[in-house]
């Protein structure tokens, strides 16, 4: 029999895609299954996850970062994500805690580097400064086409009273948002063995369960451990 309470090790486990694929509900949703499983385990996202790195997202997020070029865009959200790794990250994997979280170093690589331009040899030493060696465990890439998933944004704001129709994309940037997707196929397709990509075009059941299959499946310690 296996031994059920015996702690397992921790895990870091990070989900990327492009925008409106729904990351952060499947996020919260693997959170609440493995503490089900009796995992502890944290949510965070990027940029952001520390004051530090939150005070970096607001900056870049309110658009004055824009004339700093993606190059300079992929220097702060490395700054973040170190500090994130430092004083969030590493220190919750120590002390047992499985990390989830919603972005992260892919991020960088698919929107700064493969389609904003910003040299692979940069994109690629802003990496090692900034993960000091914390690499994910698991990164789950939600891929979806972008057309179906501005539908579904646009739906979603229709329905918030957000805005009044769902045609408000242009086709720039439907190409651009191709192109993102094309850059975390080919990130996943560079790292077989770290990334698993999974269609976004699904309900939100059938994924969360797609996604708990591909996690207990990664890490069979899992299995046997019941709430
Ligand atoms: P957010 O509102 O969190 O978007 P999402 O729900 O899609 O994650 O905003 C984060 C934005 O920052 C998103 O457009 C992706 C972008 N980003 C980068 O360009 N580079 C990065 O390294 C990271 C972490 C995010």
């Amino acid at each position: 029999m296996p031994d059920t309470t015996a702690p397992i090790p921790a895990r870091f486990i990070t989900f990327e895609g492009g925008e409106g694929v729904g990351k952060s509900t499947q996020v919260k949703r693997l959170l609440n299954n493995l503490e089900r499983h009796n995992v502890r385990a944290v949510r965070t996202r990027e940029p952001g996850g520390t004051p530090k790195a939150e005070a970096v997202r607001s900056f870049i997020l309110q658009g004055r970062s824009e004339s700093w070029g993606a190059g300079g865009e992929a220097v702060l959200f490395a700054a973040a994500r170190l500090d994130h790794v430092n004083q969030l990250i590493a220190p919750n994997l120590r002390k047992g805690n499985w990390v989830l979280s919603d972005r992260f170093h892919d991020s960088t690589r698919a929107y700064q580097g493969l389609t904003g331009g910003v040299d692979e040899k940069l994109i690629g030493a802003l990496e090692t400064l900034a993960l000091n060696g914390h690499n994910p465990d698991l990164t789950i890439i939600l891929d979806m086409d972008p057309e179906a998933a501005f539908k579904r944004v646009a739906a979603r704001e229709v329905e918030e009273g957000l805005a009044e129709t769902g045609d408000r994309f242009e086709k720039e940037e439907l190409d651009w948002h191709k192109r993102l997707r094309g850059g975390f196929l080919a990130i996943a397709e560079a790292n077989p063995d770290r990334c698993v990509v999974i269609s976004a075009d699904q309900g939100e059941d059938e994924l969360e369960a797609a996604i708990w299959a591909i996690v207990s499946a990664r890490f069979p310690e899992l299995g046997g451990r019941t709430a």
